[in-house]
């Protein structure tokens, strides 16, 4: 374990892309109380065509990350190919640290087996590990196993692409030859090809069994922890489920011109992310929905999420971001989900920064109403007005606080026209005029770029 992981630290995973999120979700069902971060290396994928060296400093990258940012407690190898070519240097280089991998299940397939004929759909890398040639010269003796690279499902699965008539060409194409040579069972010897199940079992019309290692991955992942005596023992409210995308970026901008924008995928968040990366800045978007534009997935209302956050951005860039841009807000809402999400979360996340940066700025969107003092008449946005009536207090206040060392800007949007159309928080009253999400990202830029003093606070 690593040497401050505790009990209630978080349990890591990583893969190239989305694939090791089918072990993540077949954990997260069978220990529902765990904090989890999963790291989808989006930048280097795939991994299947790499040299094994690569491929080990890619998962020593990923490694590195989860114990440093985020003190995880055990890491699950969610990756064929990063088991076989680096779980044993891993566990090496990080003894206090349980790992878990996943290598394809040719065992039980070849025991099912009554042909005697097993497919394995894997990539390159997996094929050439020991882990793989070992297990087969095991357990396959007897059976006659047949190899199969397909590695542009791996491109499939990470462009989106899960069904279709195009898919399903590229499926018959890779199990034609494996159904026609008598194969009764497919073992899914990668990630990413759980995705694609529907599609296959569709293709395989009942003439093959498919084989996925994913529940029992997640099985003897809990296994291990209860072992390590390192099993969540306080159940939070709602267990972090934090995903980071290290996806390429444009080499352009300097470090210090690296900003978070929460709720940086939908309306205001994402016109001010838009901006931002047009003017030459380095823009992580962090959003609660698992969405193409998101770098980090994280429900701000779940336990830790503030601090998990600020880690995944410095994990991201490298170091912590010098800005961040406070916008994520949930409108009629439960009060402590609106408290958290709308007040905590901002507010924590300005104190990391306070503590982690000198001459960082954070731009905290609060709302013109509360700014001007006009009560909210509807019910149902109470509890948000109360939290951005803190976050409007904490704005001026931490400006004070981290006078010198963190300069700690509002921007206060009225009736905004978004996009996707107007929220009904937005509604004009008499004589109100309705500005833009661009008048509002062209506010957050200037005060960014110019840096009037501490605690400016502009109402749009
Ligand atoms: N998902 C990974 C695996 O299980 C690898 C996919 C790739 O990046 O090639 O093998």
């Amino acid at each position: 374990m690593q040497a401050n992981a505790t009990s209630s630290s978080p349990v890591g995973f990583f893969d190239s892309g989305r694939g090791g999120l089918c072990i993540l979700e077949a954990f997260r069902k069978l220990a529902p109380r765990e904090p989890t971060v999963y790291i989808a290396d989006s930048a280097n994928c795939p991994y299947g065509n790499k040299s094994a060296g690569e491929i080990l400093a890619l998962s020593r990258a990923n490694a590195r990350r989860l114990l440093e940012n985020f003190g995880c407690k055990m890491i699950v190898v969610a990756c064929n190919t990063a088991t076989a070519a680096a779980i044993d240097s891993l566990r090496r280089e990080f003894p206090d640290t349980p790992f878990i991998g996943i290598e394809p299940a040719v065992k039980p397939a070849a025991m099912r087996s009554r042909s005697g004929i097993v497919g394995v759909l894997a990539t390159a890398g997996t094929f050439s590990g020991r882990l793989y040639n070992e297990t087969k010269a095991k357990f396959a003796r007897d059976t006659t196993v047949i190899a199969t690279v397909a590695d542009e499902f791996v491109t499939l699965v990470e462009e989106g692409r899960t069904d279709g008539p195009e898919v399903e060409e590229a499926v018959r194409r890779r199990l034609a030859p494996l159904l026609d040579a008598g194969a009764d069972n497919i073992v899914l010897g990668c990630t990413h090809f759980p995705h694609l199940r529907k599609v296959m079992e569709r293709i395989c019309a009942g003439k093959a069994e498919i084989v996925d290692p994913a529940q029992a991955v997640a099985r003897q992942a809990v296994r291990v922890l209860a072992k390590h005596s390192l099993g969540a023992k306080r159940a939070d409210r709602t267990p972090l489920d934090l995903r980071l995308n290290t996806r390429r970026t444009p080499d352009a901008a300097a470090p210090a011109r690296s900003v978070l924008v929460t709720g940086g995928v939908r309306r205001i968040g994402r016109a001010i992310a838009d901006r931002l990366a047009a003017a030459n800045w380095r823009v992580l978007r962090a959003s609660h929905r698992d969405d193409p534009l998101a770098d980090i997935t994280c429900d701000l209302a779940s336990d830790g999420a503030a601090d998990a956050l600020f880690a995944a951005a410095t994990a991201l860039l490298g170091s912590p971001p010098a800005a961040i841009v406070n916008n994520a807000a949930v409108y009629p809402g439960e009060e402590d989900e609106a408290w958290r999400v709308n007040a905590a979360v901002p507010i924590r996340l300005t104190e990391a920064m306070a503590e982690s940066s000198q001459g960082g700025a954070v731009v905290n969107i609060l709302d013109a109403a509360v700014a001007s003092g006009r009560a909210e008449t509807r019910a149902e946005f109470k509890a948000y007005e109360r939290a951005k009536q803190a976050l409007h207090r904490a704005t001026l206040e931490d400006a004070a606080r981290f006078s010198g060392r963190l300069h700690v800007y509002g921007v206060a949007p009225g009736p905004v026209l978004a996009p996707e159309a107007v929220h009904e928080k937005a509604r004009l009253s008499p004589g109100q005029t309705r500005r833009t999400p661009a008048d509002v990202a062209d506010t957050v830029l200037r005060m960014l770029e110019s840096r009037p003093a501490s605690g400016a606070i502009e109402i749009v």
